[in-house]
């Protein structure tokens, strides 16, 4: 008899599950709210800031090159992922497709490493949310007291020249998680609502910049367009748009948060395909023109240490009386990734917990909210450790170390559930297999390895915290583990 470790859960099982359960979630989500739900999770901190340390450490103007290259990658990615969440519409995203595919182990791996993607990628969004926070209220004479808005390993440097040295805690980003988990709470339904609206928001924002931005742009930002390469490999030239392009993926991160809300979705064959790949598309277009736009109206190495770059090269156009307009825009939009990362965490732990692989706990749905709402608060409490005591740095190379991660054993599983199980109905099929997940998984190991070496001891180690988790709870209690496999 095989190993537990494994045992697949038969997808006719999954399916089963989805529609004969009554610890059920709402199919509340439209295509549209889908698409809306994957740019809500996408645009963010990735481009509001990172955009501008790609260009001055890395690519120069070329950033739009780093943005078409890290997209690419994202895009096998997307389309192996839109082809398992059109067959397995389940909450749980890359959890749930590799325990149909790769086995248990491979599925707690995974779940476990998802974490470091929703919760730690909310954590980082709200570090970066907070100080914009700050730079807004410093508009106002407003400073609130610098060793409550810090995190004890960090200096940080306000454009009015206010040093905030080794905080104790980062309040703001604490706070900003606490509302948002308490709103999910709730229900996705009013939060998909708020979501469409801050959507809006956001892309309004990025067009303004685009449209007031493109008359101001001075052609000689662009002189040269590649930046020789200094002789280190990171640093400019076409190596320097490599590690460019594993910088501003953070910015792409999201578009797979689509695949867990699947179990929400009035239709989930068609409208999973759509939101994944179109919010991808839409994003990837936005990305690009405002990269072009920014590096057009400042030069790219005026964005060196500048943690608001946006609002800096938006100041080159003289339109000074919508700065602030553009924070707040900003602060906004950073909510609504928050709010999907938040959203997608509690559903990988609401379907692992239904597998036995967790305590009971997480799948408790609220008898007046249909939420797993248990599951909203211990990761209100444990991604608020993170967002009050850790640098941004160091949270966001662990974010993209971990998706990218799960992104190559995402491409693994569609490609052997092709081999394995050509029956299956896929409403949406992936092209060219085996070409795009191999595609995918080349581009995805690529980036990982453009990733600084302390990001890699930090995935073993939570990695290795996981496995003891797992031989210690989730293997005696597997559900699965405890039937005969077939
Ligand atoms: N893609 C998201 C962002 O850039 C995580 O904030």
């Amino acid at each position: 008899m095989a190993s537990q470790l494994w045992y697949k859960k038969p997808i006719e099982k999954l399916l089963q599950e989805s529609s004969g359960d009554e610890n059920q979630l709402k199919r509340s989500l439209s295509s549209l709210s889908l698409v809306a739900l994957g740019i809500g999770a996408i645009i963010g901190a990735g481009l509001f800031s990172l955009t501008g340390i790609a260009a001055a450490e890395h690519s120069g103007p070329a950033v739009t090159i780093s943005f078409v290259l890290a997209a690419v990658g994202c895009g096998f990615a997307g389309l192996c992922y839109a082809e398992f969440a059109s067959m397995i519409p389940i909450a749980g995203s890359a959890y749930t497709y590799s325990y149909a595919t790769m086995g248990e182990f491979v599925a707690w791996i995974i779940g476990w490493d998802l974490v470091l993607e929703y919760a730690l990628g909310a954590a980082t969004v709200s570090v970066s949310w907070s100080r914009y926070l700050l730079e807004f209220l410093s508009k106002f004479d407003i400073h609130l007291p610098t060793q409550l808005v810090s995190s004890p390993f960090e200096v940080l440097t306000l454009s009015d020249g206010t040093i905030i040295d080794n905080g104790i805690v980062n309040l703001p980003a604490i706070l900003i998680v606490w509302m948002l988990s308490l709103l999910l709470m709730r229900g996705t339904e009013g939060s998909a609502y708020l979501n469409n609206f801050l959507v809006i928001l956001k892309v309004a924002v990025v067009l303004v910049f685009i449209g007031l931005g493109w008359s101001h742009i001075n052609p000689e930002n662009y002189v040269p367009y590649i930046p020789e390469n200094t002789g280190n490999y990171e640093n400019f030239g076409w190596t320097g748009i490599a590690t460019g392009a594993a910088v501003v993926f953070f910015a792409f991160i999201g578009f797979d948060a689509v695949s867990t809300a699947a179990q929400e979705a009035k239709n989930p064959q068609k409208g999973m395909p759509i939101g994944i790949l179109g919010s991808l598309i839409v994003c990837t277009i936005l990305y690009v023109l405002f990269a072009h736009v920014m590096t057009g109206l400042v030069n790219y190495k005026e964005f060196a240490n500048d943690a608001k770059p946006a609002a800096t090269a938006f100041a080159a156009t003289g339109y000074d009386g919508l700065q602030t307009g553009l924070i707040v825009a900003i602060l906004a939009g950073y909510t609504s990734v928050m709010l999907v990362m938040l959203l997608g965490q509690s559903r990988v732990f609401y379907s692992m917990s239904k597998d036995g692989l967790l305590p009971r706990f997480f799948s408790d749905i609220h008898p007046k909210f249909s939420t797993p709402w248990k599951t909203n608060i211990f990761f209100m409490l444990f991604v608020s450790v993170f967002a009050g005591l850790v640098p941004v740095s160091d949270l966001g190379h662990m974010v993209s170390i971990g998706t990218l991660f799960a992104f190559s054993l995402v491409c693994v599983g569609v490609w052997m559930l092709r081999v394995k199980r050509p029956d299956l109905t896929r409403s949406f099929r992936t092209p060219l297999v085996p070409f795009v997940p191999l595609m995918g998984i080349l581009v995805c190991v690529y980036l990982m390895y453009s990733l600084p070496i302390e990001s890699w001891y930090r995935l073993g180690i939570w990695l290795a915290l996981g496995l003891a988790i797992y031989f210690a709870y989730g293997k005696k209690n597997s559900k699965l583990g405890k039937q005969k496999p077939e």
